[in-house]
């Protein structure tokens, strides 16, 4: 799709940062006049806020979501000779943290209603080394806590979170980041929360953890030049931090909208139901945050995904598929000695999802025409039936 063509398109950033933008200018004027471009009082700001508003005691910032998962599970003692859960349909980052801890990555199935990862599943996995599991809170949608927590005090296991897609979600009480002994978030520039270029999050309540991460993220080192283990360079930018910290007030209102969007979706898409589309289902009591608002083509439906996605991309409206391969398919994970039906329902799925707009600033109208643009690329099979 060329950019002149896009009418909706996918993500539009403009529509978060134009309202603010005077505001974040002097932000990162102030990075620049204080000259502190390194672990600057901004990293700090931010990372208490972010912490304090996710229901976190502390929060360690670092280069990018994926460096918060791998350096976030080293700092947790997870690593070599650990097994570790998660889900096969994930952002490939979920697993390339994994394997950069050193534990072995042991893929799970999900729901096929959600998209989130089956803890029955799970539970049929675990063996003497299974060491934690990462529960993906994915499109913004917490698994649940309280399954969460009876899991792992079954089996005696760490819970990660794995909290990119979930910036302030919240489900039974809990705050996304706030489940298991440490969390991960990225922010991403398109995440709900997202810098002018790539950030990332460990939230911790365990001060020793906090402190690894710390010392993980600066090149093993308690002080300048004295390194007690081997760790690397990935600390969060002053200049993204001093963003972050700006647009962190918005939050809520910008999920709140995000909620208002995918209620719009599920109104005006119950129709379509009956053609073989639906959206991902969202528990009743969710704190979803809508990263991302997915709905399923059925096999049952008359268009395949493909033909509705490029059918949507002529008549302007972008859209996209999270994840179109899971992770045990990925050329550079055969290695890892999965194949093909191992996993059904995350198959299933990632041939049968799509992705809809999804932004702050998204406007009712647009929603509206997405939706008809859907419906009348339905209702032209019908027409075609009926010839
Ligand atoms: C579920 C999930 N995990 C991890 C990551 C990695 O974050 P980053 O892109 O900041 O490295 C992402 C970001 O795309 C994600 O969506």
């Amino acid at each position: 799709m060329n950019k002149s063509s896009i009418k909706i398109p996918f993500v539009n950033l403009n529509l978060q940062h134009q309202p603010i933008q005077i505001q974040l200018e002097q932000a990162i004027q102030t990075v620049v006049s204080q000259g502190d471009f390194i672990l600057g009082q901004a990293v700090a700001d931010f990372e208490r806020e972010f912490a304090a508003a996710s229901g976190a005691k502390y929060g360690i910032g670092v280069a990018s979501g994926t460096d918060a998962i791998a350096l976030g599970l080293q700092a947790c003692n997870i690593g070599s000779g650990d097994e570790v859960l998660l889900p096969v349909n994930t952002f490939i980052a979920t697993l390339i943290g994994v394997l950069q801890a050193g534990a072995k990555p042991i893929f799970v199935d999900c729901d096929r209603q959600t998209a989130l990862i089956d803890l029955a599943a799970a539970a049929k996995l675990v063996t003497p080394k299974t060491k934690a599991i990462i529960p993906v809170h994915l499109y913004g949608q917490m698994v649940s806590p309280r399954q969460l927590l009876d899991f792992a005090q079954t089996y005696n296991l760490l819970i990660f979170e794995d909290a990119a897609q979930a910036h302030l979600a919240a489900r039974e009480g809990y705050f996304a980041g706030s489940v298991g002994i440490a969390a991960a978030f990225s922010f991403y520039p398109s995440k709900n929360l997202g810098g002018f270029g790539d950030g990332g999050m460990l939230l911790t309540r365990d001060p020793d953890i906090a402190q690894k991460m710390v010392r993980l993220r600066n090149y093993g080192a308690v002080q300048k030049y004295f390194h007690v283990e081997m760790g690397t360079n990935s600390r969060l930018d002053t200049l993204q931090a001093a963003v972050l910290l700006e647009k962190l007030p918005y939050l809520p209102k910008w999920n709140c909208d995000r909620n208002h969007i995918a209620k719009q979706y599920d109104r005006e898409l119950l129709p379509l139901a009956s053609f073989g589309i639906t959206p991902i289902e969202n528990h009743s009591d969710t704190g979803h945050v809508y990263h991302l608002y997915v709905i399923k083509i059925d096999d049952s439906c008359t268009f395949t995904r493909q033909q509705i996605q490029d059918k949507l991309a002529e008549l302007g409206i972008q859209t996209g598929i999270h994840y179109p391969i899971p992770c045990h398919l990925q050329p550079a994970f055969t290695n890892l000695g999965y194949q093909a039906g191992d996993f059904p329902q995350a198959e299933a799925l990632a041939k049968q999802i799509l992705s809809l707009p999804m932004y702050p600033g998204l406007s009712s109208s647009e929603i509206t025409e997405i939706v008809s643009a859907i419906a009348s690329i339905l209702s032209s099979s019908q027409q075609l039936l009926c010839l």
